[in-house]
């Protein structure tokens, strides 16, 4: 049998320098005369030993990592094509602790298949989901997924069985499943490893959304700052389409489904869903009012599901294993798995799929291993730029929608980011603010107007201008913003701006030395 070494063509592992490992692992090859195949998989996240490459033994696989291109002559020296002892050996990948740890559900294929062989993803459980969900009534998928508790991973949290029983519910002559891609949120990652590792799970939930809704065509909407998963992503369909797993009969039944790829411009807001529509019907991306809802009315005025890239990769695994199995997992209503991205100033940064219910500090001090300076945390911005910044003090929160909602956070779209004590919260609140300012669609007047204001009193307040004049005006902007706009952009900017003032009110005092903000 000849080698197989598996080196990761993943965004986060090429920009540590995997390209560069794959090029000397092949002249080497080369100039040694010796036969072996080079597969590109997916990461399986933990970037902190990427590029971490594999290859398979007699044993099972063993792995090596950080791999520089500088080390793989003695890498070669060593015999590593078995297995052999070297300064890198990280031994069976399953065995590292931040993988061993994890619960993989959704990403259980992610870093282990070849993310464009549909033969590599068959031998893992793949299409299994497909093939029982079309055994089944759209009706009895739909009460599938609403009693697996898988809620929407994009944010919100909606139960997605919900959400997918609206459209069956609807009638139209043309309904649609959108994959939102766009993956705004700051400290995150997921949807990219799903996309480039293991593409046809998305492909599988989507065309199970499909089925299950009465819809035949679906769109991925994909950041343009994703160049390799747009492209990983477009093989895949074609791939999927020419083994029958999309087209006019979906794995030869009487079900039609096919979808495209459609790439964004970088609007933080085109992930809001009805901004998202816009784009994908060609227009900018402005906030739709709601009613009506998606569901009823969504891309082209047609019913549309409209998903995460997580929550649809999710729905494979429930119809596979059953509903039962994936409910088992988490704490109160946040059933399942949720693939946590840890990232920031910390040691081991890397996606971790857990089930809900580990708490806040058993993520960043146990799996993340705390800052990587060495120096105490000071904040953790959970949820992405609209997410809350928590103090150790809110470290026993667990990992769960409702938990993180009581302690005035959110889960998002499970992003974390670690600050040290050097973090000056008053900065990020006015980062905060700007952000929302420069991203604000501009069709509502809190968001609009209120995050520039907000900007300014900041400034007013980093000045030593009236601050405590200031800092009121501030909290009283961002009540007006929580619960005057129209969508969550505005609407959750207070998280940032008002846990930092309430969790580190040391950083807004006047302090003399403080120079304006630039
Ligand atoms: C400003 C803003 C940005 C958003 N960005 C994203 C995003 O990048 N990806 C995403 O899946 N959801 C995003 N959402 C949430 C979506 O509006 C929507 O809730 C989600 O796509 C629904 O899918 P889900 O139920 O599977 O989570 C964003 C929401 C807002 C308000
Ligand atoms: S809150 Fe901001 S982004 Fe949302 S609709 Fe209003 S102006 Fe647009």
């Amino acid at each position: 049998m000849i080698p197989r070494i598996y080196i990761p063509a993943d965004s986060g592992a090429l920009a540590l320098g995997a390209e560069k490992v794959a090029k000397a692992i092949a002249s080497e090859l080369a100039e040694r005369g010796i036969e072996a195949k080079i597969v590109r998989n997916g990461s399986r996240g933990a970037y902190f030993l990427e590029p971490m490459v594999e290859v398979a033994t007699a044993n099972g696989r063993v792995a090596y990592g950080p791999v520089r291109p500088s080390d793989v002559k003695s890498l070669f020296d060593s015999g590593f094509l078995t297995g052999g002892p070297h300064k890198r050996w990280l031994g069976a990948p399953d065995k590292i602790p931040f993988l061993a740890k994890q619960t993989r559900l959704t990403f259980a294929r992610c870093g282990v298949t070849d993310p464009l062989s549909l033969e590599s993803y068959k031998k893992h459980g793949g299409l299994n989901g497909l093939t029982n969900a079309l055994e089944l009534t759209p009706a009895a998928i739909v009460a599938q997924v609403t009693e697996s508790g898988l809620r929407g991973r994009g944010g919100a949290g909606f139960p997605t069985g919900i959400k997918w029983k609206t459209v069956l519910d609807t009638v139209g002559d043309r309904k649609y499943i959108v994959c939102n891609a766009d993956e705004g949120d700051s400290g995150t990652f997921a949807d990219r490893m799903i996309m480039e590792g293991d593409p046809f799970v998305l492909i599988e939930g989507m065309t199970i959304a499909g089925v299950a809704t009465g819809a035949t065509k679906g769109f991925v909407y994909i950041r343009s700052e994703y160049p390799h998963a747009v492209a990983v992503m477009n093989k895949a369909v074609e791939v999927a389409r020419k083994a029958g797993v999309l087209g006019a009969s979906v794995l030869g039944s009487s079900y039609a489904f096919d979808m495209e790829i459609r790439v964004g411009a970088g609007a933080y807001v085109c992930g809001e869903e009805t901004a998202l529509l816009d784009s994908l019907e060609g227009k900018r991306g402005m906030v739709r009012a709601k009613p009506p809802l998606p569901a009823h009315k969504g891309l082209f005025g047609k019913p549309t599901v409209i998903n995460n890239v997580i929550s649809l990769a999710s729905v494979p695994v429930i119809m596979d294993k059953g509903a039962a199995f994936y409910k088992d997992f988490g704490m109160g209503r946040s059933r399942g798995t949720i693939p946590i991205q840890i990232a920031g100033n910390v040691k081991y940064g890397g996606l971790f799929e857990a089930a809900f219910g580990m708490t806040l500090g058993e993520i960043v001090d146990e799996i993340g291993g705390g800052t990587a300076t060495g120096r105490p945390v000071k904040a953790v911005q959970v949820g992405g730029p609209l997410g809350a910044y928590f103090p150790r003090a809110l470290f026993d929160t667990p990992f769960d929608y409702e938990a993180f909602a009581a302690k005035d956070g959110l889960i998002g779209h499970a992003g974390i980011v670690v600050f040290d004590d050097t973090a000056d919260m008053l900065k990020q609140a006015r980062f905060a603010m700007e952000f929302c300012a420069i991203e604000s669609c501009g069709k509502c007047t809190p968001c609009r107007i209120g995050s520039t204001r907000g900007v300014e009193t900041i400034d007013k307040i980093t000045a030593g201008i009236e601050p405590e004049k200031n800092l009121a005006l501030v909290t009283d902007l961002c009540n007006t913003m929580k619960f005057g706009s129209l969508c969550a952009l505005g609407g959750f900017t207070p998280y940032p701006v008002m846990s930092s003032i309430t969790h580190f009110p040391d950083d807004f005092k006047p302090a003399p030395v403080r120079v304006a903000a630039e």
